[in-house]
């Protein structure tokens, strides 16, 4: 397969990225390290999944066994994603109800990813953090409102799906808890916390920040997330063609078939660069992610400062 690539690339000059200067001097988690300790790396955004608040006790979703896509079966769901689908939700409510008591944000503390986070703001160097989760754990590890994306919403507020009244958290907190399904007090419509359903707009706010924080990225770092729902998951093509990426996560995400990726060479390319042989500037820190991140405060001469932060939860 790499032969037959190599051959077609250098006789159709598909995928060639010559007109790209390179920025990592060596497309390895060192190299990326290097680039950040040369002061050239000024605007890092960070996205993030499930997968860095595992080690906190909240399941992801997508890990066969332990996700909670294959732990739904008491809620005789059609599909396990029907739990966060807006339409089945209308006729439905009670099985997202019963897990948001369960998974009820505020009972869990950050994890070092959350703290590796953390310490990019610390040190000047977050220019966004985006998250998938709802979990609010980036603030309880202190990072301001305004460096956070909640892309997938958050709970802090509630609409009615009718007349759109707002509620507030203690409200439909107090409604979950005693569990009764919350009801518009004006119309009786249905009151849904303000996270995203499938099938549901991202807040204007992820387009707006998207659309004036990506041209700026000088280094993505993506964490936790199996990069399937989007439009979240295409943010990674939204960065500068030759700023570099560097994953965290327990496998091989957002990948590009790497024929796929030779071909889209041509056209600009989609997904990450991992496998393709054309790949100067993706990255890949493969395991676990709080692992990944305390190794690399290490490796960025931050060790010291990432253990007074870790020494926060502890406490
Ligand atoms: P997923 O469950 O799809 O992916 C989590 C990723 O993190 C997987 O690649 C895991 O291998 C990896 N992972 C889990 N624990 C890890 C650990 N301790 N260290 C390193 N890697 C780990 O979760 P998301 O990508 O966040 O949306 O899912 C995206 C969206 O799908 C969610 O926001 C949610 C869901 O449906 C909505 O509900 C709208
Ligand atoms: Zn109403």
């Amino acid at each position: 397969m790499n032969m037959l690539q190599n051959f077609l690339m250098s006789k159709l000059h598909l995928g060639s990225q010559e007109e790209v200067p390179k920025v990592l001097e060596e497309v390895t988690v060192e190299g990326v390290v290097n680039y950040i300790k040369s002061g050239k790396c000024k605007n890092i955004i960070t996205m993030a999944g499930a997968g860095i608040s595992t080690s906190a006790g909240i399941p992801d979703f997508r890990t066969p066994g332990t996700g909670l896509y294959s732990n739904l079966e008491k809620y005789n769901l059609p599909f396990p994603e029907a739990i966060f689908d807006i339409e089945y939700f209308r006729n439905n409510p009670k099985p997202f109800f019963v897990l948001a008591k369960e998974l009820y944000p505020g009972t869990f503390a950050p994890t070092p990813s959350h703290w590796f986070i953390r310490l990019l703001h610390d040190k000047g160097l977050l220019l966004r953090h985006y998250t998938q989760n709802i979990d609010t754990l980036e603030h309880v590890a202190g990072l301001p409102a305004d460096k956070v994306v909640e892309a997938h919403g958050t709970f802090r507020t509630s609409h009615c799906l009718n007349c759109r009244k707002e509620y507030s958290q203690e409200w439909v907190k107090e409604e979950i808890f005693k569990d009764s399904i919350p009801t518009c007090t004006e119309c009786s419509g249905l009151v849904k916390p303000d996270i995203i359903f499938f099938r549901e707009s991202l807040p204007v706010r992820f387009f707006q920040l998207m659309q004036s924080d990506f041209p700026k990225c000088d280094l993505l770092i993506i964490l936790g997330t199996s990069l399937t729902v989007q439009p979240f998951a295409s943010l990674v093509d939204n960065v500068p063609a030759m700023c570099p990426r560097l994953l965290i996560n327990r496998e091989k995400a957002g990948t590009v078939d790497p024929m796929m990726a030779m071909l889209q060479g041509m056209f600009g390319s989609a997904g990450l660069a991992l496998d393709s042989p054309n790949n100067i500037r993706d990255v890949a820190l493969l395991g676990d992610c709080d692992e990944g991140c305390v190794k690399m405060a290490e490796f960025l001469g931050w060790k010291d400062d990432m253990q007074a932060l870790l020494a926060t939860t502890k406490k």
